[in-house]
């Protein structure tokens, strides 16, 4: 059985990758309403992983017999100032989640709970790889704020929200999406 000062945390951890997967969406929709499909289809997409990582967790708790709680969770921002904004909102969020992720493997190991402390492994590398790339996406959109359709080109060239099936990834509770 996972230590229960993990088990809490996980499930508070729950509830901010769910929050993490609906400003995806609102940053997404926001682009999609201005008409820049590539910036839109790059959050669709940041807002899928999110989803699966909360279902990850999910998965993790009923494969060590633990039920997990499915939390409400506060809404998004929805509104933005220019094309910049939404980057930033991210970038902030992931480098929130990275403390979060962070603070979890630490309550694993103090606690001897070293499955748990294996399964946060995967998020770690998550997370440097997303903090990464949400600020490269920072500079881009910064260097391109009035010219919008800059930032869509870089990222068409890039393909920089086509991420490929990672089979190192732990498996979300009812399959991916
Ligand atoms: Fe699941 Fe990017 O945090």
């Amino acid at each position: 059985m996972p230590a229960q000062p993990f088990v809490d945390k996980l499930n508070e951890q729950i509830a901010h990758e769910f929050a993490a997967h609906q400003q995806y969406v609102a940053l997404a929709v926001y682009y999609d309403a201005q008409t820049l499909p590539r910036l839109a289809e790059f959050f669709y997409a940041q807002a899928l992983e999110e989803r699966n990582h909360a279902m990850m967790m999910v998965g993790y708790l009923l494969d060590q017999d633990v039920a997990p709680v499915i939390p409400g969770i506060d809404g998004p921002q929805n509104t933005f100032a220019d094309i910049v904004e939404p980057v930033q909102v991210a970038l902030d969020q992931e480098k929130r989640v990275t403390s979060q992720i962070n603070a979890l493997a630490a309550i694993a190991r103090d606690n001897n709970d070293y499955a748990s402390e294996q399964f946060m492994q995967w998020f770690i590398k998550e997370q440097v790889e997303e903090v990464s790339s949400m600020s490269d996406l920072l500079n881009i959109v910064e260097r391109c704020r009035d010219e919008p359709l800059r930032a869509e080109d870089w990222l068409a060239r890039e393909n920089a929200g086509g991420e490929g099936a990672d089979p190192t990834a732990p498996a979300p509770a009812g399959g991916a999406v």
